[in-house]
């Protein structure tokens, strides 16, 4: 069979995929491909590797031809991937749950809840520039996390082990999600709340849903106005879920205190405002990179390719329901 993989990977699961016996070509750029260049390569493949930067909906996934059988995404968001066009095809589509890209996610998490309570980015660039003359009682005071209240918008996996943290942190935490879940608020002391009661109440505020047509820019101008004076907003998730225009517009006018971005609505391009404001932490888009997720996000994707294949249903198909009227 004919596998074609969009990006060279860590680990060592494409060694794997390339020991397989299949005829398996990598992407000869370190760099996502053009729409043009994914069709040039992957044109009459059976199995196409994806990543969450290569876009298919149904005119992309016509073009690769009637043999495509399986698309593997690296990455537990499949908001790339149009799946109801793939699902309409017959077209199998795996992505890559797993707990170590849940903890590393929930992990960067923190670190951006740590770095804007006790502002370490500015911190370390006011160090770095030579402006630490001495100790002083008054530089870069920061708020202390004990009692705070954190509200998670979007209680699945990520956002259990975020909540999981933050009362190890002493924080209160607020979440939401569609239907309440008393099994985890017994479990981790957390509290259901509607979104607005969440926002007005939280000092930390932190994205967990996937991006959907619900979630699109769920956080605009009304949702942040009614945030609390001098909160935060940390997004790790997707960044259309915020309306980044919004956010510039709250960061200015002190209703938000600062904000944590992993995640940006035209990545990789990042709003030029938000890279001026000094209370803003951005990362780029690497709350799953460890190794350890990254090891694992690459056999997820590569055994789905392979199950696929061979008929050996792989457990972490997004439309299983098409299993027996898969194209083979
Ligand atoms: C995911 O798995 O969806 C991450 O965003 C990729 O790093």
């Amino acid at each position: 069979m004919k596998i074609f993989v969009s990006r060279s990977f860590p680990g060592t699961a494409l060694e794997l995929l390339q020991n397989s016996g299949n005829e398996v070509h990598v992407s000869p750029f370190d760099r996502p491909l053009t729409p043009g260049e994914l069709l040039e390569h992957a044109t009459g493949v059976d199995g196409l590797l994806s990543f969450l930067t290569d876009k298919i909906d149904g005119d992309v996934l016509d073009a690769l031809g009637p043999q495509l059988k399986v698309v593997s995404n690296y990455a537990v968001g499949f908001d790339n991937i149009d799946i109801k066009a793939a699902t309409e095809r017959h077209i199998l589509v795996a992505n890559t749950p797993c707990d170590e890209v849940n903890e590393a996610v929930a992990e960067h998490t923190c670190a951006l809840l740590f770095s804007l309570a006790r502002r370490v980015v500015e911190a370390d660039e006011a160090t770095k520039r030579g402006a630490y003359h001495g100790w002083e009682p008054g530089i870069f005071l920061g708020t202390g996390l004990k009692g705070k209240t954190i509200g998670i918008i979007g209680m699945g996996r990520i956002g259990e082990m975020v909540a999981r943290r933050a009362k190890g942190f002493d924080m209160n935490v607020l979440y939401n999600k569609r239907t309440p879940d008393p099994k985890v608020e017994s479990e981790l002391g957390v509290h259901f709340s509607d979104v607005d009661t969440l926002l007005s109440q939280s000092d930390f505020v932190s994205l967990h849903a996937p991006l959907t047509d619900e979630t699109r820019h769920l956080m605009n101008h009304d949702r942040f106005s009614k945030m609390k004076q001098g909160s935060y907003l940390i997004n790790t998730a997707r960044g259309p879920i915020v309306d980044e225009y919004a956010l510039v517009e709250h960061l200015r006018n002190g209703k938000l205190s600062g904000a944590g971005l992993d995640v940006f609505d035209a990545e990789p391009n990042v709003n030029p405002e938000l890279i001026g404001m000094e209370n803003v932490i951005l990362t780029p888009h690497i709350a799953s990179a460890t190794y350890e997720a990254r090891e694992k996000m690459g056999q997820l994707a590569v055994h789905a390719i392979l199950g696929s294949l061979t008929g050996e249903t792989p457990p972490n198909l997004v439309n299983p329901e098409i299993w027996d009227a898969r194209r083979q």
